[in-house]
């Protein structure tokens, strides 16, 4: 070959290799999705929906920008930072109810979604309850994924049966029964994981339902209900007992890890939301019982994930996608059976979930619903992280009267409580 036809066929090389990089060349558009869910049910849910979005949508590259850490204890940070320095993800997850308004609808940072409520017809398929938390002065602000259940004890049959435990019990009194059954066996009744601080708010909210029942639980978010009323301090002296029944690694513990030693018959309750359904069938395990935290019967005590679309997205276009999968039949009935929660839409066919979730489905339409306090749906940001502070205080030092005197002022400061 003359060398003018080499230098020729190696420009025609050139130019051949980079108009076939330039038709591989990476998709310029994107999806950045915000969430803590990275344990193995959590994570499951969340691809099951990328895996549709995927497929509608090839050219896309989704960014799956998690922060690990239950209930959004640490993600919640991080999204605050991110907002407060104008680089929003194009989608995140917020709960219902007062996270989502308080947070960040009333500081003007999210797009109103009516358009897409109006064009895929949400109005009518979720239920009314559902609409009028994520709305604010009658506009929608963000897409519920689910409902979740926070009040659920779960157990290992095997380990209640190996100890001749008969029933799961129902009240407090059944429950130090069996814990006593459970002590004597060697087996902390309770495994806490409260590494992440919200878990023993998560149980003081259970024990507070149990002990003043949903009117005067929902009494507390109104000023309805007195912090100071005995039935609180009651609350939490059965707390503290509770306490004494717990695993001694609670502090180095997770949600997930507390799991786990119900799993391995090493405690014999755990008292946790729904997604421990879905953590069970990550973990493959089969033999889960489960019942209303003690004295919770016929109590729903509800919050919802949902998605919204923070002004300023980066990719608008790609996010609103996002929010029609998310509130869309096809993208609940992927997400859910495997999220441990049900549809927030009341069309999802009972048939794709498991049995726990069959009977949470018939629970949630018969139950009085209540508001979680450790999920963003009963108070403010704010004034929830006060309670925590306390109960975290409570859990060490265990003063029913200063916590109690401490519970009730965060109410004043909260301007519920005169
Ligand atoms: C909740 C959230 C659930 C689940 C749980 C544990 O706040 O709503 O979807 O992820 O935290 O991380």
């Amino acid at each position: 070959m003359s060398r003018k036809m080499f230098a020729l066929v190696s420009m025609l090389t050139i130019i051949a290799m980079i108009l076939g990089a330039c038709q591989r060349a990476p998709a310029e558009d994107k999806l950045e999705i915000f969430s803590w869910w990275t344990t193995g049910g959590e994570a499951a849910g969340l691809n099951a929906m990328y895996e549709i979005y995927k497929k509608d949508h090839a050219n896309t590259e989704i960014v799956n920008a998690t922060v690990a850490g239950g209930a959004g204890s640490n993600a919640q940070a991080v999204l605050a930072s991110r907002m407060q320095g104008g680089d929003p993800p194009d989608s995140f997850q917020v709960h219902m109810g007062h996270e989502l308004i308080d947070t960040w609808v009333v500081a003007d940072k999210m797009e109103n979604l009516d358009d897409l409520y109006q064009s895929e017809g949400w109005v009518n398929l979720f239920p009314k309850g559902v609409l009028d938390i994520v709305s604010f002065e009658g506009h929608y602000y963000s897409v519920p994924a689910n409902i979740h259940r926070a009040n659920v004890m779960w157990y290992n049959t095997a380990t209640f049966q190996q100890l001749g435990i008969a029933a799961a019990p129902k009240t407090f009194d059944e429950w130090f029964a069996m814990a006593e059954t459970c002590k004597a066996a060697g087996l902390p009744a309770l495994a806490l994981g409260d590494s992440g601080p919200w878990t023993s708010v998560h149980l003081f909210e259970t024990v507070l339902i149990g002990t003043l029942g949903a009117e005067g639980y929902k009494g507390l978010w109104t000023g309805a209900t007195a912090w100071s009323d005995p039935m609180v301090t009651t609350a939490l002296e059965t707390m503290d007992r509770m306490l004494d029944y717990v695993n001694s690694d609670h502090a180095a513990l997770s949600w997930d890890q507390a799991n786990q030693l119900v799993i391995d018959g090493k405690a014999c309750t755990t008292i946790m939301g729904d997604w421990v359904d879905a953590d069970n069938l990550a973990k493959k395990f089969a033999a889960s019982g489960w019942a209303p935290a003690p004295g919770n019967e016929g109590i729903y005590d509800a919050l919802s994930d949902s998605f919204g679309l923070p002004k300023g997205a980066k990719h608008s276009d790609q996010a609103k996608d996002w929010l029609r999968l998310v509130g869309s039949k096809a993208g609940q009935e992927a997400f859910n059976p495997v999220k441990g929660s049900i549809c927030a839409r009341t069309d999802c066919d009972p048939n794709l979930f498991g049995p726990y979730l069959q009977s949470a489905m018939e629970d949630w339409k018969t139950d009085t619903v209540v508001p979680s306090l450790a999920h963003g749906a009963a108070a403010k940001s704010g004034w929830v992280q006060t309670i925590t502070d306390a109960i975290n205080r409570f859990v060490t030092e265990r003063d029913v009267a200063s916590t109690q005197s401490g519970l009730a002022t965060a109410c004043v400061d909260a301007g519920v409580c005169k």
